[in-house]
């Protein structure tokens, strides 16, 4: 096999353009440590998120109730139940009593016809696929109720499983009126083991009619924050240290009608006044808990930048014209608008609005994407929308980072966002993508990448394919400035997945990492502040010809010192020569991280979540110029240490 990988005694190369004719085998990666090829800014590794595969509901977003504004079906309570014991009787229907000043237009009726004190009956919830149940935990639940004038008495709730034998937590409410009216209680569990084998219940012995509107129950939240997220993945991203969140999407922003693109206004202020909306980009309702305040929270707890995405007027259904001319104006308002509403002082309209909901100090958003794949647009209607966009943002707000989101001709954006799913077999090419790429375009912001295999989450083989990717961009970085992989979640529950391969992977009570996860999170780790210039010789070739190494290295320019990352795709071990010309003397001790795997199938999961992580430890022999054994399928970060 060794045979069929090495090149031929005799080995053309390209350095600077000039072909050269190299007469030994070995791979030889030369190190230019003072030649800058450009600067790694914090922003390189970011995250993009939408909701897709249940990444806020049943997701990141921490609330458990599904359907908790009985939105999600016209005709029935879908995840609503009836539960009776004994010789209660009764039913449970959808109905629509208006709540005044608020949006909430839809609620669960509950009539008893007859009640007996030995049981109770009443209404269930199955959660996102069940309620996570933790030891010594404290649940916030709430919820709207009126009562008919006959229905006397208390409401009980529990966090109990699902035959209701055992119940893991619970809390009264008594002295329901007849006038809406909201209800909130807290819902502590004690030493229990942990379970999703839950359900959510409130029930009562008594007889009469309820009514029922936004039950909301919500685990403790990342940072305590109200309405918040979910704190183990929000720790799995902070080990990212991400430098951005591209937000609301992907698809999600621009959805197949505009009456359900991603409407930021409609996603303000208390639960009450969100109206919620039909997500069918990615086919479920979407309760809007995670408002466009939610995605700046995020943003403020990881220290993110945000990267706002702005609707444009082209929807995803390929069918449909997109908005042109004069009637995209109130398009390009709402997006003014909403970057009033995130970077504005408190005296402008909407930076009030944001200040009453809790938020004064703007949040000095700098970059703003016009639209999501735009290339898409058969119409070609996109140099013109995209003019109107640019020339309306810049003229107000000339500061900001306008990306665009297709290639264009009449403007110059400051970022294109490209977007490249791929196979690992095409992860071989792309790797070299950026190498021969038009310097004099717009600079390249890759807003969605990712090898797809494995699923939900990837394989190994996977990150192999995304750490060849990257290391192209890294090399690249004087004309690449930013990527984030996508998606980003999956909820790994039957039916929780729409799009394969992603990067984090739940249930409702636990979380892992792909090995693509690990891999991201070791380049972002060790991605310096500057490229240098390298070069390789005598890359090691397949029978097929494609080549099996692939390479970066960036520097920290304060210490001088490099992270060289090798990706190592072939089932065998690869050495190289690395030949480092610097100013500075490079120690002989550094440190290595590898990755790797018996099996390129191999994978993390829910049940093996570390089975793939990255090891760390302290290197001997390095220096200037040293040979390095690149273990078969691997990932390596060397870090080497100047004087
Ligand atoms: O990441 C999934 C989808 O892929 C995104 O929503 C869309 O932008 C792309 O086509």
């Amino acid at each position: 096999m060794k045979k069929a990988i090495c090149l031929s005694a005799i080995t053309l190369f390209l350095v600077g353009g000039n072909l050269l004719a190299q007469d030994t085998k070995k791979t030889v990666i030369t190190i230019n440590a003072n030649e800058k090829v450009g600067d790694i800014s914090q922003q390189f590794y970011g995250l993009m998120t939408e909701e897709i595969n249940y990444s806020y509901d049943g997701g990141l977003y921490g609330e458990l109730i599904r359907n908790r504004a009985f939105k999600d079906k016209v005709t029935e309570a879908e995840h609503w139940s009836l539960i009776k014991e004994g010789k209660n009787e009764g039913q449970i229907t959808l109905d629509s009593i208006e709540q005044k000043g608020t949006a909430l237009d839809r609620n669960l009726r509950l009539d008893i016809t007859s009640s007996d004190s030995k049981g109770r009956i009443g209404i269930a919830n199955d959660g996102f696929w069940g309620i996570p149940v933790w030891a010594n935990t404290k649940y916030t639940a709430s919820f709207y109720a009126k009562t008919s004038s006959d229905f006397k008495g208390e409401l009980s709730l529990a966090i109990e499983s699902n035959d209701g034998k055992t119940i893991f937590a619970k809390a009264q409410v008594i002295n329901v009126t007849g006038d809406w009216k909201k209800y909130t209680v807290t819902l502590n569990t004690g030493k229990v083991d942990t379970t999703s084998s839950t359900r959510f219940v409130i029930t009562t012995k008594n007889k009469g009619t309820v009514w029922f509107s936004l039950v909301s129950l919500f685990q403790p939240t990342y940072n305590n924050r109200p309405n918040g997220n979910r704190k183990d993945i929000m720790e799995l991203m902070a080990g990212m240290k991400p430098g951005f969140l591209r937000f609301p999407g992907g698809n999600y922003l621009q959805s197949n009608k505009i009456e359900t693109r991603f409407e930021w206004k409609k996603t303000l202020g208390d639960i009450s006044q969100r109206p919620t909306h039909d997500n069918n980009s990615w086919h479920y309702h979407s309760s809007d808990g995670m408002g466009l305040m939610e995605f700046l929270g995020w943003c403020e707890d990881l220290k993110m930048e945000p990267l706002l995405a702005v609707f444009d007027g082209l929807v995803l259904n390929r069918k449909a014209q997109p908005i042109t001319g004069d009637s995209l104006k109130i398009y390009i308002q709402e997006a003014l608008d909403e970057i009033e509403f995130v970077n504005g002082d408190v005296h402008t309209k909407w930076g009030a609005v944001r200040a009453k909901l809790g938020h004064p100090k703007p949040f000095s958003v700098k970059y703003i994407e016009v639209g999501n794949e735009d290339w898409f647009d058969k119409a070609k209607t996109w140099d013109a929308r995209f003019t109107m966009f640019y020339d309306a943002i810049k003229s107000k707000y000339p500061g900001l980072y306008v990306i665009s989101s297709a290639h264009v001709t009449t403007r110059m954006p400051d970022y294109e966002d490209i977007h490249h799913y791929f196979s690992f077999k095409k992860s071989l090419t792309l790797a070299h993508k950026y190498d021969n790429y038009i310097r004099t375009d717009a600079k390249v912001f890759e807003g969605e990448w990712a090898c797809r295999e494995g699923n939900p989450t990837t394989n190994f083989l996977g990150a192999l394919g995304d750490a060849a990717f990257l290391t192209g961009l890294e090399r690249n970085a004087d004309i690449v400035k930013m990527s984030c992989y996508a998606p980003l979640f999956v909820n790994v529950n039957p039916g929780g997945m729409q799009w394969k391969s992603n990067l984090i992977g739940y249930n409702a009570v636990s979380s892992y990492g792909s090995p693509s996860y690990y891999l991201q999170k070791m380049f972002s780790e060790n991605k310096g502040d500057v490229s240098v210039k390298t070069s390789i010789v005598n890359v090691p070739l397949a029978a097929d010809t494609t080549e099996q190494l692939f390479y970066s290295v960036t520097k920290d320019s304060k210490t001088g010192s490099l992270f060289l990352k090798v990706v190592n795709v072939s089932e065998i071990s690869q050495s190289a020569n690395i030949e480092i010309n610097s100013n500075s003397k490079i120690l002989a001790e550094g440190k290595v991280t590898i990755l790797t795997s018996e099996k390129v199938t191999d994978t993390n999961s829910l049940v093996e979540p570390k089975k793939i992580v990255p090891i760390t430890f302290n290197a001997k022999g390095l220096g200037n110029h040293f040979n390095y054994s690149f273990k078969p399928h691997s990932i390596t970060v060397l870090k080497l240490r100047a004087k």
